[in-house]
């Protein structure tokens, strides 16, 4: 499939897009600097906090799983079985214990962070896919 560019200039902070690429949801959050920080906080929630076993682009391998923190772009999958996730940005007053934030597959009630990772004791065994993506400028994303 063709690279796909998304026009992310006017994404508001806690703002979820999608967009598609391959024929799948592709998520683009623009996380708010409290999300940001927050995310190192409840790593021992987590079943993969660094992404050892989770797919992405090198570049991505870090502890935002994405190349700029304020932009988390993973595909909107559920690692269970294909359904798709729901974003809840801080409606929850606790999504999981602590964590205001992040996204529940309605299926069989996986749990993920903002960075797409999976919360222990549920059934996705996988953090969210990170897609091949770079920045064409500030305001232009290309997936793929
Ligand atoms: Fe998401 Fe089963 S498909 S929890």
């Amino acid at each position: 499939g063709a690279p796909v560019e998304v026009n992310i200039g006017k994404i508001q902070p806690g703002q979820l897009i999608r967009a598609e690429w391959r024929g799948k949801p592709v998520y683009i959050v623009r996380r708010t600097e409290k999300t940001v920080s927050n995310l190192a906080k409840h790593d021992d929630q987590l079943r993969d906090p660094d992404s050892e076993k989770a797919q992405q682009p090198v570049y991505a391998t870090n502890a935002y799983r994405s190349i700029k923190p304020e932009f988390l772009v993973a595909l909107g999958v559920c690692t269970h079985l294909g359904c798709a996730p729901t974003h809840h940005a801080g409606d929850f007053d606790q999504f999981v214990e602590g964590v205001p934030n992040g996204f529940f597959c309605p299926c069989h009630g996986s749990k993920f962070d903002m960075a797409g990772r999976v919360f222990q004791g549920v059934p996705a065994p996988l953090n969210l896919v990170v897609p091949e993506h770079s920045y064409i400028n500030d305001d232009t994303l290309l997936i793929g």
